[in-house]
């Protein structure tokens, strides 16, 4: 019997994956069958993790790429199809928030590079992606939104909008592409234990406060993500396209 999950003889690619919520898809996608390309800002903070998951076994890649940089996206897919590696899918993670803050006095230098890495990199990946996949007519795309994105929160002004957007992306991208058998989802998550999150776990009281409102009591794992990626990637998802799944402990009910 086939295993709909199973990503066997897909390639993928992760942007920012050299740690948190990105190495935890890699990980759990390797763990399906997949042969995986990382990617980060630099080459010697992907080198160990590359030759970690090397060492046991994965077929893996690592490809320096800052997201907030047309240019070096254009040269990773010129690397990926150089290695004969053009995706069949891709996770859009990588996201950047330099600023705590509203969005009435938000440093403009601030704004603009939230929304470079967050949003116009976003589209300039699945965009590179998507011209391959459009070849192949088949596909999957899955954006790491945010609750931030459906619920703005108090302190990421500009971060909120920008994953408010690549929500927007994501659903005009499946209209566009679903024609051609390609599916583009996105993944909103609560509050997961990461070195992104750090600040929010620091503020103890509204730590708590948090908790106490979510059904399932507990902040997020980069593993209780992961399994969401792999599900929208895979063959299990094949009906599914311009969704958001939220994954936040129940936090929104
Ligand atoms: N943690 C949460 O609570 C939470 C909640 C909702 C949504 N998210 C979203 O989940 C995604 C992953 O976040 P995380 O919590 O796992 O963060 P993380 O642990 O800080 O990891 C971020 C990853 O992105 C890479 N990265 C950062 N800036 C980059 C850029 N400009 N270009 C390419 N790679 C870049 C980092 O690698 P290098 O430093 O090596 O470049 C790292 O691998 C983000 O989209 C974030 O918005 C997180």
């Amino acid at each position: 019997m086939s295993d709909p999950f199973s990503l066997s003889g897909r390639q993928a690619l992760v942007t920012g994956s050299t740690r948190g919520i990105g190495l935890a898809i890699v990980r759990a996608m390797i763990a399906r069958g997949a042969e995986v390309t990382l990617t980060g800002r630099k080459a010697e903070t992907l080198a160990p993790v590359v030759s970690e998951l090397q060492a046991h076994g994965a077929r893996v890649r690592g490809i320096p790429c800052h997201q907030g940089d047309p240019a070096a996206i254009e040269s990773l897919f010129a690397q990926l199809d150089a290695a004969n590696a053009a995706p069949d899918i891709v996770v859009v993670n990588a996201a950047t928030n330099p600023v705590i803050g509203g969005l009435v006095d938000v440093d403009l230098d601030a704004w603009k590079k939230i929304l470079e890495v967050n949003l116009t990199g976003a589209l300039l990946t699945a965009r590179a992606a998507l011209k391959r996949m459009l070849a192949r007519q088949r596909g999957s795309i899955v954006f790491m939104a945010s609750v931030a994105g459906i619920e703005p929160m108090d302190g990421l002004g500009a971060y909120s909008v920008s994953k408010a957007g690549l929500l927007g992306l994501m659903r005009g991208l499946a209209r566009e592409v679903g024609p051609h058998g390609i599916r583009v989802n996105a993944i909103a998550p609560g509050l997961v234990e990461t070195r992104f999150s750090q600040a929010l776990f620091q503020d103890t009281a509204n730590y708590q406060a948090l908790i106490a409102r979510t059904p399932l009591r507990r902040h997020g794992l980069p593993e209780d993500i992961a399994g969401v990626a792999v599900f929208l990637a895979s063959d299990a998802a094949a009906w599914i396209t311009g969704q958001t799944i939220v994954v936040d402990g129940g936090g929104r009910i």
